[in-house]
């Protein structure tokens, strides 16, 4: 057995990926999830598929007592923290709510890790921190600046992270930024789960297909790509969920060689470095479900970008990781997931 991680969120969508990926490579896991917006049903999921009990604890980052009980009868190597609030447009509507849960919950979370020594995280960040990237493919040192309370929550966050490294340099601190997370577990059993009409592209083409939603409006056809609609870099969360496996490698083998002081604060891309378009994902999805998919054009939304894709270099040379997976793979394992779980997990 591996060292012990602590996974904030791990009952979430990219959080339950990740607790597989964790188990199969032998690190002993423990989940820590207010399910504000995910369910128990998930982790009974993710248990059967282990074919073990997950150890999983209810409680909110922001209660530090609650924390400290969690810190102080288990020995972690380590943190990854999914646990956020990730919907832009409720983000604009109730900043001090994403603020406070994801600003705030971050600082206490690292408080109690002070307490207990533990310095070593992995932040699930995001290609949002790009805002509208002056260069393609967008790498690690481009310039950050975002429009929304999400964005600029998880760009706070980074900053924070980066003080603490100058203030201490044995915290050891990775920001993985994700592009675009798409797909489900092979098995079917888990995936994404999106309270009401989903906001994002891939959930919303799933629901179009399976016959919940009627068409899919397809936000601007007039951007500057290859047919007019918005390309983005959509990666596997299977794929994603290995780069975090890949990350803690890295922290453990820096500091098994005595390189803890050289990590710092890290942030890595998480993408494949290839754009699609929303046109192409639609027609993607089309041949692998074999239904068709309506849509019109609509305006385009507001906050939106052109493009959005990658340098995925720096994960590949760093961290030894890359996306393998392919946007068929992504389209397949999402219509899978949707086909048999048409409501979701239910229980909420
Ligand atoms: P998710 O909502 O499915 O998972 C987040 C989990 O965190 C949920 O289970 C939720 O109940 C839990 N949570 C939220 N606030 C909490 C709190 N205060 N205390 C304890 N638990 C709390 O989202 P996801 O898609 O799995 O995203 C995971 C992380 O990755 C988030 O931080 C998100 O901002 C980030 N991210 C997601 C995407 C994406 O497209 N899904 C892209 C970039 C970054
Ligand atoms: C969005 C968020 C981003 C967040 C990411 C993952 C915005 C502005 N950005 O990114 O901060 O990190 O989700 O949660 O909300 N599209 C349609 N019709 C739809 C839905 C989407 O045409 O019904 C288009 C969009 O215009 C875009 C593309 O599909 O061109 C991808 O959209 P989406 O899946 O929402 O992701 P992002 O906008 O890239």
């Amino acid at each position: 057995m591996k060292n012990k991680i602590l996974v904030t969120g791990g009952a979430g969508y990219i959080g339950t990926h990740t607790c597989i990926a964790l188990h199969e490579a032998g690190y002993e896991i423990v989940v820590y999830d207010n399910l504000s917006n995910s369910s128990r049903e998930a982790i009974n999921r993710v248990s059967n598929l282990i074919g073990q009990p997950i150890e999983f604890i209810k409680g909110d980052i922001r209660d530090a007592e609650a924390m400290r009980n969690v810190f102080s009868s288990h020995h972690f190597f380590g943190v990854i923290h999914f646990a956020g609030l990730k919907a832009v447009g409720e983000s604009v509507a109730k900043p001090l709510l994403y603020y406070n849960n994801n600003v705030s919950g971050t600082i206490t979370l690292l408080e109690i890790m002070a307490e207990y020594g533990v310095k070593n995280l992995v932040f699930s960040s995001s290609a949002t921190v790009y805002g509208d990237p002056e260069t393609l493919p967008i790498d690690e040192n481009s310039k950050r600046s975002c429009t929304n309370p999400y964005g600029q929550s998880k760009l706070a966050v980074e900053y924070i992270l980066e003080d603490l490294t100058v203030s201490d340099n044995s915290w050891s601190l990775i920001a993985l930024r994700y592009f675009n997370p798409v797909g489900a577990h092979s098995s079917g059993q888990i995936g994404e789960d999106p309270n009401d009409v989903p906001n994002n592209l891939m959930p919303y083409i799933s629901q179009v297909a399976v016959g919940k939603l009627d068409k899919l409006n397809i936000f601007g056809n007039d951007y500057p790509t290859v047919d007019g609609t918005g390309v983005r870099d959509f990666i596997h969360v299977t794929d994603l969920a290995q780069g975090h496996v890949a990350a803690l490698n890295y922290l453990e083998g820096q500091i098994n060689t005595g390189k803890r002081d050289s990590v710092g604060f890290l942030p890595i891309n998480l993408g494949t470095g290839k754009g699609t378009s929303v046109l192409e994902l639609v027609t993607a999805f089309s041949k692998v479900s074999g239904q068709p998919i309506p849509y019109k054009f609509a305006e385009r939304r507001a906050g939106d970008i052109a493009s959005c894709y990658a340098s995925a270099d720096k994960a590949k040379n760093l961290l030894d990781w890359q996306a393998k997976l392919s946007i068929t793979d992504m389209c397949q394992d999402s219509w899978r997931w949707q086909r048999m779980n048409p409501n979701g997990y239910y229980i909420k």
